[in-house]
């Protein structure tokens, strides 16, 4: 019996290479598909020109807040809003729920505080800031 060795080799470093690249890209695929990777800021205004109404002041919990569209609304302390951007700084996906006081992304688990900063996981920087302001009892884009 004889061996033919005039094939094309791949030897076993270039194979796990090119393993690791498909795992890569296989993996970037799927963080992609989780919620997608939006770059496009809500828009500020209606379609009057008018500043959007995101929220009732009232809607949002005294060391807690929601999740409206692509915007998260904070009140640490009772009196103080802050917005956010939904998009996870990790990879891109929408963080998706607020419970005891962390913002959490359900892709890798990255959790925020109120404030947008990271409490813990892979998100390498707090949430990116959204402009809200307090108009009465309502919360605008602004
Ligand atoms: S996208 Fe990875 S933790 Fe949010």
């Amino acid at each position: 019996m004889s061996i033919d060795n005039t094939g094309p080799r791949v030897d076993r470093r270039a194979a796990l290479a090119g393993a690791g690249v498909a795992a890569t890209a296989l993996t970037l695929a799927a963080c992609s598909s989780y919620g997608g990777t939006e770059t496009t800021p809500a828009a500020p205004e209606d379609a009057s020109g008018q500043p959007r109404e995101l929220a009732k002041t009232g809607d949002i919990p005294v060391g807690g807040g929601i999740i409206t569209g692509d915007t998260v609304i904070t009140q640490p302390t009772e009196g103080v809003y802050q917005g956010f951007s939904s998009t996870c700084t990790h990879l891109g996906c929408k963080v998706n729920e607020i419970v005891d006081g962390l913002i959490k992304c359900p892709c890798h688990k990255s959790d925020f505080r109120l404030d947008g900063t990271v409490d813990s996981g892979p998100a390498p920087r707090p949430l990116d800031n959204r402009s809200i302001r307090v108009d009465g009892d309502r919360i605008l884009s602004s």
